[in-house]
């Protein structure tokens, strides 16, 4: 592998088909890539950049610890794991709020302890401690909604983009904490020393968002 290869941890999904997507409007193709693949490990035809696909919750640590010198994963996650990354740029893709959800009676400041369920503990405890709210968190990886439909929290955290899965289960938007969308981030050292390369990313990224507006 040359010295000025770059690693990409994508997170598998939407993110990473929208990423391709555009680079290869700026001709950077991954022809082994495709929405089904089972393979973790995509070069691009130069042999230039080397994509792995993962979780999107471990974006941030493969970023962290150097495993790649940049990632691109929702705000969302970015917020919660807390790693020590740079963050370069906003591909305004992916996008999406995190909220406070609930019944539409809900009146959280009335309990003196609220219950809430979230795939999102840090974010949800630094939001109720901002708010001066005490709170009991839940983690959950998944099916948040379910959580007050049986009365296992009063409340959840979670991600609402088009509104359905809260619609659906008879909840609402009770606050809005952030939004999120897709960003890309960097290891600091592997930043330090490929600078030219990750900028060289980030501009054709850049360029690659504009031509495909
Ligand atoms: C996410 C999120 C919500 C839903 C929001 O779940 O946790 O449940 O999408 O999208 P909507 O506003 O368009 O309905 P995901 O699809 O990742 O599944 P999960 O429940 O297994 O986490």
């Amino acid at each position: 592998m040359s010295e000025k290869t770059i690693t990409i941890a994508l997170a598998k999904g939407r993110i990473a088909k929208h990423t391709l997507s555009i680079l290869e409007k700026m001709s950077i193709q991954f022809s082994e890539f495709t929405s089904d693949t089972r393979k973790l490990v995509i070069w691009d035809d130069s042999k230039k950049y080397r994509l792995i696909l993962v979780k999107a919750v471990d974006v941030p640590t493969y970023v962290e610890t150097g495993a790649a010198e940049i990632g691109i994963v929702g705000k969302d996650v970015i917020m919660e794991e807390k790693k020590d990354v740079y963050e370069l740029l906003d591909l305004e893709s992916s996008r999406c709020d995190v909220v406070v959800a609930g019944f539409p009676d809900e009146k959280m400041d009335e309990r003196p302890l609220v219950k809430v369920a979230t795939k999102y503990p840090n974010i949800a405890k630094d939001y109720f401690d901002k708010k001066g709210r005490a709170c009991d968190i839940i983690k959950l990886n998944g099916s948040i909604e379910l959580a007050p439909l049986i009365h296992m929290s009063h409340v959840i955290v979670d991600i609402v983009e088009t509104g359905t899965t809260l619609r659906e289960n008879g909840l609402v938007v009770l606050e809005g904490i952030t939004s999120s969308s897709a960003r890309v981030i960097a290891n600091k050292a592997g930043y330090a020393t490929k600078t030219e390369e990750v900028r060289q990313l980030i501009n054709y990224l850049k360029e690659g968002m504009e031509a495909a507006e």
